[in-house]
């Protein structure tokens, strides 16, 4: 029951997560709010922030003025994920009551539409008509000079005065740094805020907001409403907004926990099911146990993360969900988990979250098979690196743990510092994070000095001149040369069979980028050529870097001709590229995104984000799909558009790639958005063939495709074709039959194989058998001491058992030398071996010859190193024998 319902018959009764969430969604669009569903997790306008960490980010722009949308009100449940970056407090996760990596952020939000005075009255009437909240149990906050908003608290809602608290800058030089002054970052929108907190009561320890005692944990603050005012500029500058607006954030696990009377958020509907099914899977019994809140917590954003495209990597976000992932599973391996379990928790979460989350249903599967490989290869790794942490903590003196060994173990054994911390904690110890730092920087400054001597002729062009690309249509051009480099730098000609730079006002030479290589082909002057090996851009300008074949000079009008062969090579494989993208995102999933390419005239080469390798399987079908695209001949368009267009259009962008407001979109019929500068075919049809050449892996979770098309993909299968008819040839076949020749040869050679093994043995035995005669008597017992030559080691077993047949009664040492090893056989029969035991005897010898050995008292065999000393070995033999067989 909600136990703070004033009057259950007028205020239907709101308790699950789900029902709140869906309550203040209906709420809002009753006030005529859009219901936006919550955007990615990666943030897609904002590549200097990690995550998206609030409700407002996918509405940056439209604060800001630079994006329009059809409606001025919004609402959203929007999934946040604030680990990582600049204060990851990941160690502290599971062990308070609040602190996760991933919660839902309830908002509403006013684009220039409604200000200070329904924002506040539109929170106060959601929390205290529809959840029943008590007055009497809120309070609020208010930037110290926002006497407006005071006096909307204070007059209009009548929160009595001694509820109203004013917060101010930090310090007096500190403007603008409150807790009631939100800015999304160093730059962008922020303004002044109020908060509204929940007070839990006075059995928890605590003070109001603004007092010593304000950490404690009886005063939650739960609901931020932020009055976006300004646009904050790199320079501090506090630019006003276009118009003032509203942004709004409340943190659905807490008001949950309220709602559902319990104080902590690990005790919410959400992750007591999480929880549970943690603990019957770890076969845990203690529901309390904080390994499983830390479970339960990550399993979220771990998941979330993963439909939102991010992979285990080793840089950036992918990082981030690395260490999450590896925090998880150790916490799962404290709880001595027995097997991989963390990818098993996916069922539970889309149990719980599925319904407000459908994407979380469609990508189970994906999830659970990324987290399972992580899961894999971590398990692996953690059991070395925890011994090795062991062995530093019973070498520790004093309470820190060196930021050496902390970055030691992160570098080596793949364990990140805060799990090295999470661990130093559960042992009342700390780590040295400035040592880690300085450590960190000190690798960093290794690794950069190793790569600077990479310093290169391009490092010499440096030039303001513009080039105006003439070769999207243009095979040739007539322009002029606006300057020319030498190796030493800026000329005023180059002569007659010397290197250098040709930089002309307008060419038809691509420059090498975006993955397609520059232009080869000749600039013609009146007396000869300039012959183009390579175009590359040098800022503004297209450098066309070759050896002059005559004297060209500054200001020479030139016509500047393209090699067309090689060009239309290169754009077929830059077309196939685009086709590729498209169909491997058909054909695996669309995580799969475009990490690098390299488009040249002999082939292409597509690196891409999945999480295994690409089966045969997967393969044909994605060759097929290409070839089939290409078969459709779509037409190949090209349209500059502004970038927001663009996206709209579903065009496939680089993440992190900085695009110009205008953009280029290439669009191959219906099949291929994407956003290139390159140079394309003009329908797929030309592309003629495709072929697949390999697939491998080039990175964790990064693949590499390389593949040829048109002349080259024939050539390719012509080269197959050859090889497999010289094997044809070779094994006396047709190419129609020579699957069925070769596989009658092989087994004819394995048959053979067995045949020739059998006969040697026999032939051993034979040998064998002639040895007897060297055989000779101590004490009437009939004793074989002897050396063989050529004899496999492995042959000597069957040689003594034919030996002993054919004794009856006797003792037998052999000895035989291969490749500079040693073997050794002794067999004693049955009547004698309580005299003789093998196993003493072939250890006598074997101790002379470098070796030591073992077996039955009837039969023992060893090995050695010293095949010089087997002959003085076995002569120990028959003294060793006469004293015993007396
Ligand atoms: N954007 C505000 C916050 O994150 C609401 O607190």
């Amino acid at each position: 029951m909600n136990q703070f319902k004033i009057n259950p018959m007028e205020v239907p009764m709101i308790k699950t997560s789900a029902e709140l969430r869906q309550a203040f969604l209906d709420f809002f669009a009753t006030k005529q709010h859009q219901i936006v569903p919550s955007s990615s997790l990666v943030p897609g306008n904002d590549a200097t922030l990690l995550f998206t960490n609030a409700g407002m980010v996918q509405f940056k722009d439209v604060f800001l003025g630079a994006e329009k949308r059809s409606y001025t009100r919004a609402t959203s449940s929007q999934r946040c994920v604030r680990a990582g970056g600049k204060h990851n407090d990941l160690e502290n996760v599971g062990y308070t009551a609040r602190h996760h990596t991933f919660f839902e952020m309830l908002g509403n939000f006013s684009f220039g539409d409604y200000f200070k005075e329904e924002a506040i009255s539109y929170a106060w009437e959601f929390l205290t008509q529809v959840l029943g909240l008590p007055k009497e149990k809120l309070l609020v906050t208010v930037y110290e000079t926002d006497d407006e908003a005071y006096a909307l608290w204070a007059d209009k809602i009548g929160v009595p005065a001694d509820k109203i608290i004013r917060i101010g800058d930090s310090s007096p030089d500190k403007k603008y740094e409150s807790d009631n002054f939100w800015s999304m970052g160093d730059t962008g929108p922020c303004g002044p805020c109020s908060e509204i907190f929940y007070d839990h009561g006075d059995d928890i320890f605590g003070g109001p907001p603004g007092s010593p005692d304000e950490d404690g944990d009886r005063f939650i603050e739960i609901w931020n409403i932020v009055f976006m005012q300004f646009n904050r500029q790199a320079d501090g500058e506090m630019k006003p907004l276009p118009k003032p607006s509203v942004d709004t954030g409340m943190g659905l696990e807490r008001i949950s926990a309220i709602l559902q009377g319990v104080h902590s958020n690990y005790e919410i509907d959400i992750f007591q099911g999480l929880i549970q099914d943690t603990a019957t899977l770890l076969n845990c019994d203690d529901l309390e146990h904080k390994s499983l809140r830390v479970i339960a917590d990550h399993i979220r954003s771990c998941s979330f993360l993963v439909v939102d495209g991010v992979m285990p990597s080793n840089e950036g976000r992918g990082y981030v969900l690395r260490r999450i992932i590896r925090r998880a599973v150790r916490h799962g391996h404290k709880l001595e988990a027995q097997s991989h379990f963390f990818h098993q928790l996916v069922a539970s979460l889309v149990k719980q979250m599925g319904d407000a989350y459908p994407e979380l249903v469609s990508q189970q599967a994906v999830i659970e098979k990324i987290l399972r490989i992580e899961e894999e290869q971590f398990s692996r790794t953690l059991d070395r690196g925890m011994a090795l942490l062991e062995d530093m903590l019973t070498q520790l003196t004093g309470d820190t743990i060196s930021g050496e060994d902390v970055f030691k173990l992160y570098d080596t054994y793949g364990f990140p510092a805060d799990l090295t911390a999470d661990i130093a904690r559960e042992r009342q110890l700390k780590i040295d994070h400035d040592g880690f730092d300085v450590a960190m920087k000190k690798q960093r400054q290794r690794a950069q000095q190793a790569s600077q001597f990479a310093t290169d002729y391009n490092e010499q062009l440096k030039t303001d001149k513009y080039t105006s690309f003439k070769g999207y249509t243009n095979d040739q051009f007539s322009a002029t040369v606006i300057e020319l480099f030498n190796s030493e730098g800026n000329v005023s000609q180059l002569s007659d069979g010397e290197q250098g730079v040709v930089i002309l006002d307008n060419t038809p030479f691509y420059a090498e980028s975006g993955g397609q290589v520059g232009d080869s082909g000749y600039i013609e002057t009146s007396q000869g050529v300039f012959e183009v090996l390579d175009t590359v851009k040098v800022g503004n300008a297209f450098a066309h870097k070759g050896i002059a074949r005559t004297t060209i000079q500054l200001n020479a009008r030139v016509n500047a001709h393209i090699n067309v062969e090689r060009r239309q090579a290169i754009v077929k494989n830059h077309t196939a590229t685009h086709i590729l993208h498209a169909a491997l995102r058909t054909v695996l999933g669309v995580h799969v995104t475009q990490k690098g390419s390299l488009v040249d005239n002999e082939k292409l080469r597509f690196d891409f984000s999945h999480f295994e390798g690409v089966t045969a399987k997967e393969l044909k079908v994605i060759e097929r799909l290409v070839n089939s695209e290409i078969r459709k001949n779509h037409q190949r368009d090209t349209e500059l558009m502004p970038i927001e267009a663009a996206k709209a259009k579903g065009a496939m962008a680089l993440f992190g790639e900085k695009y110009d407001d205008e953009v280029r979109v290439v669009t191959l019929g219906g099949f291929s958005t994407e956003l290139c500068g390159g140079v394309h075919v003009n329908s797929t049809g030309e592309i003629g063939l495709f072929k697949i050449t390999s697939e491998s892996g080039i990175a964790a979770g990064v693949r590499r495709i390389e593949a040829v098309t048109a002349e080259a993909a024939l050539e390719y299968i012509d080269n197959q074709e050859g090889v497999l008819t010289s094997i044809a040839h070779a094994v006396k076949s047709d190419v129609g039959n020579v699957t069925e020749k070769v596989d009658q040869l092989i087994t004819r050679s394995k048959t053979l194989e067995r045949e020739l093994t059998k006969l040697k043995q026999q032939l051993a035995a034979q040998a064998g058998t002639d040895l007897l005669s060297e055989a000779i008597t101590i004490n009437g017992i009939t004793c074989l001491i002897a050396e063989l030559k050529d004899v496999p080691s492995k042959d000597l077993r069957g040689m003594v058992d034919e030996l002993k047949v054919k004794m009856n009664s006797g003792i037998i040492m052999l000895a035989t030398a291969n490749e500079g090893k040693v073997g050794l056989i002794a067999g004693v029969t049955k009547d004698l071996i309580g005299k003789v035991k093998s196993g003493d005897l072939v250890n006598l010898v074997a101790q002379q010859v470098g070796g030591k050995g073992g077996g039955r008292p009837d039969m023992a065999q060893a090995g050695g190193s010293q095949p010089e000393n087997i002959a003085s070995a076995l002569e120990s033999v028959t003294p060793w024998l006469t004293e015993r067989l007396n």
